[in-house]
């Protein structure tokens, strides 16, 4: 059977309508993810979760341990990864409250650790592999989350590019100029490493974000961590709702 991990964003650290039958450590030789992984079910499917950012929301997103948490979840059995995560709308359908299942990605990020190849996915030293990226989500459960969308009249936009931003300070308004020049439509500061690792390690990755505000110089005004959780509050129930018609519906 193959089973779905879910990685929690900010907003979706510890989802309520999970049902929780374990958490498990997992050790990894890229040292530790950020926390226990949760095996539980979800609307009657056993799922795997864990917290991008710890269960007590601690980790910012440059100091997330991007390989351990791939790593942890592979080896409690996951072969999917759903990546939920917060962003900032870039472009004019994307504002706060709206998911978007993204299909590109530029990476901004630097000084993470970005490849399982430097020590070899055995812990040895292994040729240098050069995964293809072209599509940098899995199409295949992209489309599953579509039709889930579709199935459970949730409104999401289909497509759009996440620049993966280094964080944890918002960007300025030239930035974001800038991202919108370089063909970009939302951000995010998680996105990557995480999806070229999951490539790396054969998982079948796709992204559901949720727009946390209008990314800097968007709206009129400063963006405030207020404003950030009110809107994910109704994202994440959106998200939730997703949830509930990919697995109820086994899409
Ligand atoms: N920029 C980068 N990451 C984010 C944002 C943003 O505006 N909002 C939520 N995560």
């Amino acid at each position: 059977m193959s089973i779905l991990a879910i990685i929690g964003g900010t907003g979706f650290d510890a989802p309520g309508i999970l049902h929780v039958d374990k958490h498990e450590l997992v050790n990894t030789p890229f040292g530790e993810p950020s926390g226990p992984v949760t095996r539980g079910s979800l609307f009657g499917q056993e799922i795997l979760f864990l917290p991008r950012h710890g269960y007590s929301h601690n980790l910012p997103p440059h100091q997330v341990n991007y390989r351990a948490n791939l790593w942890a979840l592979r080896e409690a059995g996951a072969d999917s990864v759903l990546a939920v995560a917060a962003v900032g709308g870039i472009r004019a359908d994307m504002g706060p409250g709206r998911l978007i299942i993204p299909d590109q990605i530029i990476d901004y990020t630097w000084g993470r650790s970005g490849t399982f190849f430097e020590r070899g996915l055995d812990g040895k030293s292994e040729p240098v592999t050069h995964i293809d990226f072209t599509a940098p989500y899995c199409e295949e459960l992209r489309q599953r989350l579509l039709k889930a969308a579709f199935a459970g009249n949730i409104s999401v936009v289909d497509g759009g590019t996440y620049a993966a931003t280094q964080g944890p300070r918002l960007e300025t308004a030239a930035e974001i100029e800038r991202l919108e020049r370089d063909g970009c439509h939302l951000v995010g500061m998680t996105g990557m490493p995480e999806a070229a690792l999951a490539r790396e390690l054969k998982l079948d990755y796709a992204c559901c974000a949720v727009v946390a505000n209008w990314a800097a110089g968007k709206s009129d005004g400063i963006i405030t961590m207020a404003d950030i959780e009110k809107n994910l509050k109704g994202g994440m129930q959106q998200v939730s709702e997703l949830l509930e018609s990919l697995l109820s519906f086994n899409l």
